[in-house]
């Protein structure tokens, strides 16, 4: 037995795009223990919402699986199924979609909660419900209540959203852009809320932004993953990534962050791309994805192996070979000797 909670193994997914197969995902590695922050973060259209929703169980992967709690998840069945599919849940960015505008709020929580038989009788129904809107601080709960979804604000209706998902009690919550729609002044609080959540009952959470700035502050004590063009092309504790990122693709983006004063010192020079479209799928580069773009392309190198995802230092991987090979020259016995002999008079 491991101990992660979700694993995903060499997972692809394609779609079919104008007629033809395009790779959406490809070959993405990912492991999340129990009660652990990761972010993935990447520009639009890079996989995340695919990603997201191949682990929560709505869409199959086209390639490699995906274990919850070390079974796969295309082989479960009866009370396993049931355990995964109440274990892992999905708050969306638009809870506006997601929540039906006919109910009440009590109908919204009250249907997953007698589904699925989690609580005894109406007494336990009202207490639970309650507890539910306090724990995503949306409250007097009595009043919210009584109310449709087009009665409360954005930031409530996310909220709501969140109860929702927490009625059956998930271990893991996969978070797609959850705070993307709210005004930026609830952001923190609803993110605030969600932190509080992993802490007091040990969810474990994807957070998907297409932020960096907010990747990182949301998972200070987790990690990230950033994507590119379905790839995950560096992963790393959320400050080492901030503080030392590797990939070229990450450096850009920090680059291009909002200033944001705690990481200020450590934010990057702009960098200068050498286009700035991102590729459609339908001409995916060859070699590395990010290659078109990238200001450390090299020919021969970059546009004909795709590099792996290899691990720089312990918890540190990037798939860049040429910052791979930087790496390996800088510590390798010629590099050793490289640097003494600058040091030596
Ligand atoms: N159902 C689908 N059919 C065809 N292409 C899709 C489908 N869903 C997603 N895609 C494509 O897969 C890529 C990744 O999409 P998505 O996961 O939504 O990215 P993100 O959430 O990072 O913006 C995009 O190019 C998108 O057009
Ligand atoms: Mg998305």
């Amino acid at each position: 037995m491991s101990d992660s909670l979700i694993r995903l193994e060499h997972v692809g997914k394609s779609f079919v795009q104008k007629g033809r197969h395009v790779s959406a995902i490809e070959d993405v590695n990912l492991e999340i223990r129990p009660g652990e922050i990761v972010s993935l973060v990447g520009e639009s259209g890079c996989g995340k919402t695919t990603t997201g929703r191949m682990i929560a169980g709505l869409l199959a992967p086209s390639s490699g699986r995906i274990l919850y709690s070390d079974a796969d998840i295309s082989t479960l069945q009866g009370a396993e199924r049931r355990a995964y599919r109440l274990g892992v849940q999905l708050v969306h960015q638009d809870p506006y979609a997601s929540l039906n505008p006919t109910q009440r709020v009590r109908q919204i929580l009250a249907a997953p909660l007698t589904r699925h038989r989690l609580v005894r009788g109406r007494d336990d129904l009202e207490v639970r419900m309650r507890e539910l809107l306090h724990s995503v601080d949306l409250t007097p709960a009595d009043e919210v209540l009584g109310k449709f979804p087009h009665q409360l604000s954005g930031g409530q209706r996310q909220r709501l959203s969140i109860a929702r998902a927490l009625s059956v009690r998930p271990s893991f919550l996969v978070a797609d852009e959850a705070v993307s729609m709210v005004d930026v002044s609830i952001r923190i609080s609803i993110l605030n809320t969600l932190r509080r959540l992993r802490d007091e009952y040990g969810l474990a959470i994807l957070f998907i932004t297409h932020d960096l700035a907010l990747a990182r502050h949301f998972a200070s004590n987790g990690r990230v993953g950033v994507m590119y063009l379905g790839r995950l092309v560096e992963f790393a504790d959320a400050d080492e990534l901030v503080r030392n990122p590797q990939h070229p693709y990450t450096q850009a983006l920090l680059a291009a962050s909002p200033p944001d004063p705690l990481s200020e010192r450590h934010r990057p020079p702009p960098m200068k791309l050498r286009q700035d479209d991102i590729p459609s799928l339908l001409a995916r580069p060859s070699g590395c994805p990010f290659h078109p773009r990238c200001p450390e392309f090299q020919e021969g190198i970059c546009d004909t192996a795709v590099p792996p995802l290899v691990p720089l230092t312990p918890g540190h991987a990037v798939a860049c070979t040429v910052r791979t090979q930087a790496y390996l020259d800088s510590v390798t016995p010629s590099g050793l000797l490289r640097l003494d002999s600058q040091i030596m008079p």
